[in-house]
C-alpha cells in the first residue's frame, strides 16, 4: 500500500494541494485523528507551515470560527463516521473550503468531496484500523513534502520505509522482538508510552491499538508532560514504552526515560539507537519522520501478539464497530 501511495498517487496529491490554500486544519476522529495530528507535525518540521487538528467530535465546537481563509481536511477510512460527515453540508453552506483524504469510494465523505485524496488501502477487514492508519501517515507525510517543494524526496523517503519495513514483518522479528516484549505487557495492569514531537501521536495510536485489543489500561502521553502528574502513577515494574527515534528529541527523551526508570518503570525502548535506559529493545532502523510510520507497525504487530497471548479475536474487539455512523 505504502509503495502504490509513493509511486501512484503523486499526481492527486499535487491535485488536492492546488485547492489547499488556505489555514490548513486536519479533523478525524480515533485513529484517523492521531494521523491528522501527524499531519500537523509534518506541515511544522517539513513545510515549516502551522497547521492544527481537531477530534470530529470535537469539530463542531470550533467549526463556527472558520472562515474562507482556512481548508478542512478531513480523514477517514470508512467515510461514513458520522463525526466527520455531519460537517459536510454546513462547509458547503458556509463555503469554507474541505478536501478529503479517506479510503472508500463511494462513501458518503469521499462523494460530497470535490477535492480528494483516495487511499489505497483496499478493504480493512479488522475492526481495528491499522493499514489504512499508515496509507492515511504516508499521504499527509507526502502533502507536507508537496508544500516544501520537496515531493520527490518524500517518495524516496517512503520508498525506502517500504524497505525499512521488511525485516520488522518476518517471522524472526517476531520470535526475538516482538513475543517477549507481548508477553511481559499481558501481565501488566497499567501501560504507559511516551514520544516526543512527531513520536507523540505515535504514542496516542499504539496506545490506542493495544487497549482495543487488549483491555489493559494504556495511555499515551508526550514525554515532557510526565512530569505534570503522570509519574504518579509509576510503580516499581510499571510497563513504559518509549519511543525515541534518533534525531533531535532523542535525548530529551532518554532523559524522560531515564525519570519514569529511576522510578521502578521498565523501560521499552523502540529505537534505531539502543541506551542503557532500555530494559527491552524493539530495533527499528532510522526512517527520520516516517518512524511515525515504523514505529507504529512494529507496535500493531506488539498489540496484535498481546491479543493473541490473551486469548482475544484480534479481528473484532468487544464493544466496537467498524464504522461509527451514530452519535
Ligand atoms: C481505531 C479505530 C477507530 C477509527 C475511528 C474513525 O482502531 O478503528 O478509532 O479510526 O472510528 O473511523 P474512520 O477512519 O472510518 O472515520
Amino acid at each position: 500500500v505504502l509503495a502504490t501511495i509513493a509511486n501512484e498517487l503523486l499526481a492527486q496529491i499535487e491535485t488536492f494541494a492546488r485547492h489547499l490554500q488556505g489555514r490548513p486544519l486536519f479533523v478525524g476522529c480515533g485513529t484517523a485523528f492521531h494521523a491528522a495530528l501527524s499531519g500537523v507535525y509534518f506541515w511544522q518540521i517539513i513545510a515549516k507551515k502551522a497547521a492544527s487538528a481537531v477530534a470530529g467530535s470535537e469539530f463542531l465546537y470550533s467549526r463556527d470560527v472558520l472562515s474562507d481563509q482556512d481548508f478542512v481536511t478531513f480523514i477517514s477510512q470508512s467515510g461514513e463516521t458520522i463525526d466527520i460527515v455531519e460537517h459536510l453540508p454546513v462547509l458547503k453552506e458556509r463555503h469554507i473550503p474541505f478536501g478529503a483524504v479517506v479510503n472508500r469510494l463511494g462513501s458518503t465523505l469521499e462523494r460530497g468531496s470535490q477535492h480528494k485524496v483516495l487511499l489505497p488501502a483496499g478493504a480493512e477487514q479488522c475492526v481495528l484500523a491499522t493499514k489504512s492508519y499508515t496509507a492515511m501517515v504516508a499521504v499527509l507525510f507526502l502533502q507536507a513534502h508537496e508544500q516544501a517543494g520537496t515531493l520527490q524526496q518524500g517518495k524516496a523517503e517512503l520508498l525506502e520505509t517500504v524497505k525499512e519495513l521488511e525485516p520488522l514483518l518476518q517471522p524472526e522479528y517476531r520470535t526475538e522482538h516482538i513475543l517477549p516484549i507481548a508477553d511481559f505487557l499481558t501481565k501488566a495492569e497499567h501501560v504507559f508510552l511516551i514520544g516526543r514531537g512527531h513520536s507523540y501521536p505515535v504514542a496516542l495510536e499504539a496506545a490506542l491499538k493495544i487497549k482495543e485489543v487488549t483491555y489493559v489500561h494504556t495511555e499515551g502521553f508526550a514525554g515532557g508532560e510526565l512530569k505534570h502528574g503522570v509519574i504518579a502513577l509509576i510503580e516499581q515494574g510499571t510497563p513504559c514504552i518509549v519511543f525515541a527515534p534518533e534525531g533531535s528529541e532523542y535525548e530529551a527523551t532518554i532523559s524522560n526515560a531515564l525519570e519514569l526508570k529511576v522510578r521502578g518503570a521498565k523501560i521499552i525502548g523502540v529505537s534505531s539507537k539502543p541506551s542503557d535506559a532500555f530494559d527491552f529493545f524493539l530495533p527499528v532502523d532510522a526512517v527520520a519522520q516516517l518512524s511515525t510510520i515504523t514505529h507504529a507497525v512494529v507496535m500493531q504487530l506488539v498489540a496484535y501478539n498481546m491479543a493473541i497471548i490473551l486469548g482475544n479475536d484480534p479481528d473484532k474487539p468487544r464493544n466496537l464497530a467498524k464504522s461509527v455512523t451514530v452519535k
